[in-house]
């Protein structure tokens, strides 16, 4: 008998050990299951990341329409500040849009200047279109694909005129002025250089032969 109960009580120890170990793997197998499921949510997660990075035009700049760029850096490159003619409104001077990038105005007299003060200063036109110091006098140019402005100018020309700093883009010209910032816009990559020309070219022409350049009297 204490065999038999023996047995028993070997038998239900067994029983509650088998019982034990099917919670434990039935544990086991949830876990597994749940790193399983939640690594293939982050993979998809990754891969849908991957897939709309590639196909998302904003993302990169090369997918960019030229115009739309060349528009956004004569913005930032505040190629208006010297380029376009300004009006006075209730809020202050501003750009005056009507006659945008046309450089300085034909019509404009230049005002006379004390020339003994040129040694310690540079004068600004009050349109910030002209500017006058020891270079001699300079007028923002006309940047409208106009016959008075850039309509006769290769995209070559602009790049040789941003990137060499030569008046017209051309090798036996002079060279260009203050304070027409070149030197910088010499770093800029060709491409946005191009962008800035496709812009440029599409924009109103407008009718205005900026004064000429001229040098200081020495
Ligand atoms: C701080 C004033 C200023 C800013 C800003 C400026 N310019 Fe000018 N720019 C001038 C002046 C002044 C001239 C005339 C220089 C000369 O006659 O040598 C000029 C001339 C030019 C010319 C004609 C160069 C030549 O003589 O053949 C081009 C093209 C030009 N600018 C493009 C730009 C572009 C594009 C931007 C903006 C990214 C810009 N400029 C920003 C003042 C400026």
């Amino acid at each position: 008998m204490p065999l038999v109960k023996d047995d028993k009580t070997q038998r239900a120890k067994l029983f509650v050990n088998f019982r034990e170990n099917q919670l434990l793997m039935r544990k086991t197998t949830t876990y597994l299951l749940f790193f399983a499921l939640s690594g293939i949510a982050l993979y998809s997660c990754q891969v849908k990341t991957e897939h709309v990075s590639e196909e998302d035009p904003a993302s990169t700049s090369t997918t960019e329409d030229p115009i739309q760029r060349g528009a956004f850096l004569v913005q930032v490159g505040g190629c208006n500040d010297c380029h376009t003619p300004k009006m006075m409104t209730d809020k202050g001077p501003a750009f005056d849009m009507s006659k945008m990038l046309s450089g300085h105005q034909a019509n404009i007299p230049t005002p006379a200047y004390d020339k003994a003060i040129l040694t310690d200063w540079v004068l600004l036109h009050p349109q910030l279109t002209a500017a006058v110091g020891p270079w001699g006098v300079s007028y923002a140019a006309n940047l409208t694909p106009h016959e008075t402005g850039m309509g006769n100018w290769t995209e070559a020309n602009f790049l040789k005129a941003m990137k060499e700093g030569k008046h017209l883009g051309m090798d036996n010209q002079r060279p260009i002025m203050p304070p027409m910032p070149w030197q910088g816009l010499s770093m800029w990559p060709d491409e946005d250089l191009k962008a800035v020309f496709a812009y440029l070219k599409s924009i109103p022409p407008i009718d205005n032969l900026v004064p000429a350049y001229q040098p200081a009297a020495m």
